[in-house]
């Protein structure tokens, strides 16, 4: 039987959702894959094809653009960033994903900080003219989604992007286990917090078996439109 890469994650996950604790079992997990070789599932070590596949759909950035990678994981896609000279600043909630960030890149020009996405710095609001967003919100229980959507389009300068992925699912659809697929809906809800959506795609991706997404490119008015 093929072993499931989920198993771990799903485990301390569901324990941590029961305690109303649904943000502490990232670090858990980070920590179990160091000490004991517990499988994390979303590390593929490489950057996410189904985000930089979004980058043909956006203008050309100038070098240096400021660039924020929401919930980096071991930085993978915040290393690409930064190979495609935007000048980046990547977080995660668990401290050993950017221990882990560091000691694979030594010599990264990313600046990897330890922050929590509901309790940011302020000073990041409007400061990203590129904001790369992809399968944070799917391991976040639907209540805790809005504010995360919130706090996302909030990082966006005006006039900047947003790259975003998840896995999707009908509204009438079950929600299955973790990771949890979005509904078109909620993606939707980051037009509501002041960014416009330039494309959509909703596909299956060439995974085995085939997961269904979304991904989506938005962007926010600069001051000249939306006066
Ligand atoms: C499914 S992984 C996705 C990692 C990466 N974004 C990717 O696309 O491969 C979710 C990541 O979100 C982080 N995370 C979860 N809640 C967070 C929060 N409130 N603030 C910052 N990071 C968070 C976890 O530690 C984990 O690294």
């Amino acid at each position: 039987m093929i072993p499931d890469k989920r198993a771990v994650a799903r485990a301390l996950a569901a324990k941590a959702l029961v305690e109303g604790r649904p943000l502490d079992w990232f670090e858990s997990l980070y920590q179990k894959a160091r000490d004991e070789g517990a499988k994390v599932p979303w590390a593929d070590m490489v950057p996410n094809p189904n985000v930089t596949h979004l980058f043909k759909f956006l203008p050309k950035f100038a070098p240096l653009q400021p660039a924020l990678k929401v919930a980096c994981g071991y930085g993978d896609d915040a290393e690409w960033l930064a190979a495609h000279e935007f000048e980046v600043t990547a977080f995660d909630i668990a401290p050993t994903a950017i221990a882990e960030c560091r000691r694979r890149f030594p010599a990264s020009k990313v600046n990897y900080v330890v922050a929590d996405l509901f309790a940011a710095p302020r000073i990041w609001n409007g400061r990203f003219h590129l904001v790369w967003e992809s399968y944070t919100l799917q391991v976040l229980p639907p209540e805790l989604r809005p504010g995360a959507i919130r706090a996302i389009s909030q990082f966006v300068a005006p006039g900047g992007y947003l790259v975003f992925a998840a896995r999707g699912r009908e509204a009438n659809e079950p929600k299955g286990l973790m990771p949890w697929p979005l509904t078109r809906a909620e993606v939707a809800e980051f037009t509501a917090c002041g960014l416009s959506e330039v494309f959509f795609e909703d596909y299956f991706d060439k995974e085995n078996p085939p997961a269904r997404r979304f991904r989506a490119c938005f962007r926010k008015l600069d001051e000249v439109e939306s006066a």
